[in-house]
């Protein structure tokens, strides 16, 4: 593994790009196989909502521009966004929930293909999460939402020590606790009720009285194979199921799913659900279409998956058959900062959401490559298994030099990078073209995140600079939609 020289912090200017010569013989620029697809090269544009769709989850001509302009880099391939399985109303985030969203999928397609000439190829991830509420008004929590129970009648009488809590009426409780300091609500309220009331209310896996939560083993099957059977019907080369972060498959891998219904504890109940999502998703899709995901080489939380779980996941996965491993970090709820009143709380505030998209604040290290030590554990036993799918790296990879030792090194089969695609979208294809010294860089200090935190249309610092005047500007009128056109890139 390589990292940066002990405490030195590695300098955006410190890098070689490769000339025509050393690109073509470049491992990065080789092809390589993904089930029964051909990638031109090893470089992977990860996926990255971009908060464009319009609110009942459709492509609007806002997706189309944004893909398009990542494909204009000829990536060997593009993931799409977060795209939800369910046919429920989720805000600006695309859906693949009903037939009704073919259409506009199908042209993102075909927009791709056509900016591309053909040779990027598109994938779709397909998610499914969980009900997140926002953090509520502490008054209206206290008055409407918290569920009274003798738990705290029992509590109250036993902490202020008066038997006359424990028939005191609903109303006094909500009052007397809406009016206590923070200290005393910790000692009467559960755990649930203080996230509820300082995060705002969560669903998890594990909450197996709720039906919908209980019936998940069987419903998700039919809905994740549905929703690939939909992309492979707008043209899509293939889908990857996210298992990462925040959300419900992730959750049922996590070390913290106690589930007690075969679906949780030991680590072979815990990839029951998704090995069984992906057995679905494969029967409706053949054999011959790729099915990859995206899962977690650690969780990054307190009693969560380590390294150890993410390579025992990785072999299983291997085994049954996906065609692609893409591995990331972190982006959890557990230790997500408190939001706003108001807002709702995001999975990549705290430290595992710090660990999913490195800044340049941070330590020593930094972001550069933080990540690809994971994807490397993950390989090499899945290697060693005899299993040879392609595993994605991603995380601060924003040189070539970087990223081509993380292939000859063996460490990864292909190299992710989300942000510096970003930042320049022609990245690839300027080093390719031997023209690095013309790459936009990402300076990694995240301000594309905070404005996926605000649920805002996500652009980068860096497009403001250009004074190009044709250029979108975002609804609040400050932000350039769109990086600028790469002049002159097809004289080359
Ligand atoms: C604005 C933004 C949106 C993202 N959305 C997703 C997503 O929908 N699904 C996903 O798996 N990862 C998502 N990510 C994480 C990236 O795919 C990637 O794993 C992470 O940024 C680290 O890679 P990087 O250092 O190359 O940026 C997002 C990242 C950013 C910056
Ligand atoms: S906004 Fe900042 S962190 Fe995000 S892609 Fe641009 S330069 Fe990188």
């Amino acid at each position: 593994m390589w990292y940066p020289p002990n405490g030195i912090r590695y300098k955006l200017t410190e890098t070689h790009w490769p000339t025509v010569e050393q690109a073509n013989n470049s491992l990065l620029f080789q092809p390589i196989k993904i089930g029964k697809l051909s990638l031109n090269s090893r470089t992977w544009v990860p996926a990255m909502v971009p908060w464009r769709a319009t609110e009942d989850g459709f492509v609007t001509e806002d997706n189309l521009d944004w893909y398009g302009r990542f494909a204009a880099g000829r990536p060997g391939a593009i993931v799409v966004e977060a795209t939800g399985v369910r046919d429920m109303p989720s805000g600006p985030l695309l859906r693949i929930g009903h037939d009704r969203f073919i259409p506009g999928l199908r042209k993102l397609v075909e927009r791709v293909r056509k900016e591309s000439n053909g040779e990027t190829r598109f994938f779709i991830q397909i998610i499914d999460f969980l009900s997140v509420k926002r953090r509520p008004e502490p008054d209206k929590y206290f008055s409407r939402f918290l569920t009274i129970t003798n738990h705290h009648r029992e509590k109250l009488a036993q902490v202020l020590n008066s038997e006359d809590w424990l028939i005191a009426d609903e109303s006094k409780i909500r009052n007397f606790l809406g009016t206590s300091e923070d200290s005393l609500q910790d000692q009467i309220m559960t755990e649930r009720e203080l996230e509820s009331l300082r995060q705002g209310y969560r669903e998890r896996v594990t909450d197996q009285h709720l039906p919908h939560i209980k019936n998940l083993p069987e419903v998700l099957p039919n809905i994740f194979a549905a929703a690939a059977v939909r992309a492979r019907e707008a043209g899509f080369d293939g889908v990857e199921l996210h298992y990462a972060h925040a959300y419900t498959m992730a959750s049922f891998l996590s070390a913290r799913n106690t589930r007690s219904d075969g679906y949780g504890g030991a680590r072979e109940n815990r990839v029951k659900l998704p090995l069984e999502v992906y057995q679905a998703a494969r029967k409706s899709v053949g054999r011959d279409y790729v099915v990859g995901l995206r899962f977690l080489g650690d969780e990054v939380i307190e009693g969560g998956n380590r390294i150890d779980d993410a390579v025992y996941f990785g072999v299983e996965f291997a085994r049954a058959g996906f065609d692609f491993l893409s591995i990331s970090k972190g982006g959890k709820f557990e230790d997500a900062k408190q939001p706003k009143i108001g807002a709702a709380v995001y999975p990549y505030t705290g430290p595992s959401g710090y660990e999913c998209m490195p800044t340049m604040n941070s330590d020593e290290i930094g972001p550069f490559g933080r990540n690809i030590n994971l994807a490397t554990k993950i390989k090499q036993a899945v290697n060693q298994s005899g299993f040879y799918p392609p595993v994605i790296a991603a995380g601060g990879i924003s040189t070539f030099e970087l990223a081509e030792k993380t292939l000859q090194a063996g460490e990864a089969d292909i190299i992710a990078s989300a942000r510096q695609s970003l930042a320049d979208p022609d990245w690839f294809l300027k080093m390719k073209l031997g023209r690095g010294e013309e790459i936009r860089r990402c300076n990694y200090t995240n301000y594309c995140e905070a404005l996926d935190q605000l649920h805002k249309e996500v652009t980068c610092k860096l497009w403001d600079k250009n004074k190009e005047p044709s250029i979108k500007l975002s609804s609040d009128g400050r932000r350039k939609m769109l990086p600028p056109d790469w002049e002159n890139k097809e004289n080359s």
